[in-house]
């Protein structure tokens, strides 16, 4: 069984907009979204499978939730109890303290249409056009006409299409149709937007746009938004916490920045090495595990994970650790407004050993380890 990483959120952590959010709805300063011992089993063709088991999660209303984790990992299933297009095998989902396991088909309808969902390949009707696409739930809904077209009109101009109401599918690029995904899943005034894997589909420089778009939706509309990727660099660009996932199981979840910074749990180690400067193979090759001759500098790997809040001192770092210092590798990036990244340095000349060095360079790093030596 895998060893849970919770951590807790300290009052100042969710990202600016988010408290704003909850300024703005202070009776519901309660999750939004409560999973609470969630299970769920599907019958395979090879036996029973636990897809999710003993899920305890909080979303909280106005955030912009991130799930990450393996292929087959259960994220798909996970979001799909939230509109119950998956019905749990156990356990409970909480949608502003109430149970959603004892809905009718009446109350069913009214959650799905205030819960909006986009796809990795749209689910457009591609003998619609953008415009009836849009419309289609509105008709279902039985909205009268003069309503739905001030909706259509007033969600393309959200989405950034007006020009496009009358192209069919086929005619758009990727990034187009998920602007009319989105449009769509916004008919209703959803006050939830699921995302499964919404921009997988698309470009690097698409993904950014949608980004963007989903970013303002969330603060214009003040949304709900929770999003699965296997992209860790969306999750870096909009989420404000993040929910590790492994084998159907919560293995680590916390801000953004946190995890991402100091990543606990093996999984998401792994998951998120690719955004770590990890040794490259040239400096590999030439690390020695004893220093060679007077003039081997050490390699010493530091890691900055913002938890201190405050940006790497690299004039006290040098100054303590005395002698010469290069900067082989390694980089600073900004997640919700910390600095945290790695650098790997070189120290010669010092009258330090590398114990010392390891010490002073602790009280800058939050982790310090010696790589090596180079000549
Ligand atoms: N309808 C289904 N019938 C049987 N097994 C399923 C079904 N849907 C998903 N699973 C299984 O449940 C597990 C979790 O799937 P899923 O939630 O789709 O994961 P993810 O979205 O993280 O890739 C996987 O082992 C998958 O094969
Ligand atoms: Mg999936």
């Amino acid at each position: 069984m895998n060893a849970t990483v919770q951590r807790s959120l300290s009052l100042e952590e969710p990202a600016a907009h988010c408290a704003a959010q909850a300024r703005l709805h202070p009776q519901k300063a309660d999750a939004h979204v409560r999973f609470s011992q969630l299970g769920k089993v599907y019958q395979g063709q090879q036996g029973p499978v636990a897809a999710l088991q003993g899920i305890d999660l909080d979303i909280q209303r106005g955030e912009i939730f991130g799930i990450i984790g393996r292929s087959g990992a259960g994220k798909s299933s996970l979001i799909r109890t939230i509109n119950r297009l998956e019905q749990p095998s156990s356990g409970r989902v909480l949608i502003d303290q109430v149970d959603i396991a004892a809905f009718n088909e009446d109350k069913l309808v009214e959650l799905r249409r205030n819960i909006g969902m986009i796809f990795q390949h749209f689910n457009l009707m591609s003998a619609k056009t953008v415009w009836k696409n849009v419309e289609l739930p509105l008709k279902v809904a039985g909205v009268p006409k003069e309503q739905r077209q001030r909706k259509v009109a007033e969600l393309l101009e959200l989405v950034g299409l007006q020009d496009k109401h009358k192209a069919y599918p086929a005619q758009l690029s990727g990034g187009q149709k998920q602007r009319v995904g989105i449009a769509r899943a916004l008919v209703h005034d959803p006050q939830i937007l699921l995302c499964d894997e919404a921009t997988s589909a698309l470009d690097p420089e698409t993904t950014q746009s949608i980004l963007g778009l989903l970013r303002e939706i969330n603060q214009r509309l003040g949304l709900t938004i929770i999003l699965i990727t296997h992209e860790m660099a969306v999750i870096r660009e909009i989420c404000d916490r993040v929910v590790i996932l492994e084998g159907g199981q919560v293995v680590e979840q916390g801000p953004v920045w946190q995890v991402f910074g100091d990543p606990q749990h093996e999984v998401s180690k792994t998951l998120l090495a690719p955004l770590q400067h990890a040794l490259p193979q040239d400096l590999q090759a030439r690390l020695h595990a004893q220093p060679s001759g007077n003039n081997a500098s050490v390699v010493l790997d530091l890691q900055f994970t913002g938890s201190d809040g405050n940006e790497p001192d690299l004039s006290a770092l040098f100054s303590a650790f005395g002698g010469r210092v290069s900067l082989l590798h390694g980089g600073v990036e900004r997640i919700q407004g910390r600095a945290l990244g790695h650098l790997l340095l070189a120290v010669s000349h010092s009258p330090l050993s590398p114990e010392e060095l390891l010490l002073r360079a602790r009280k800058q790093a939050q982790h310090a380890k010696v790589l090596g030596y180079v000549a």
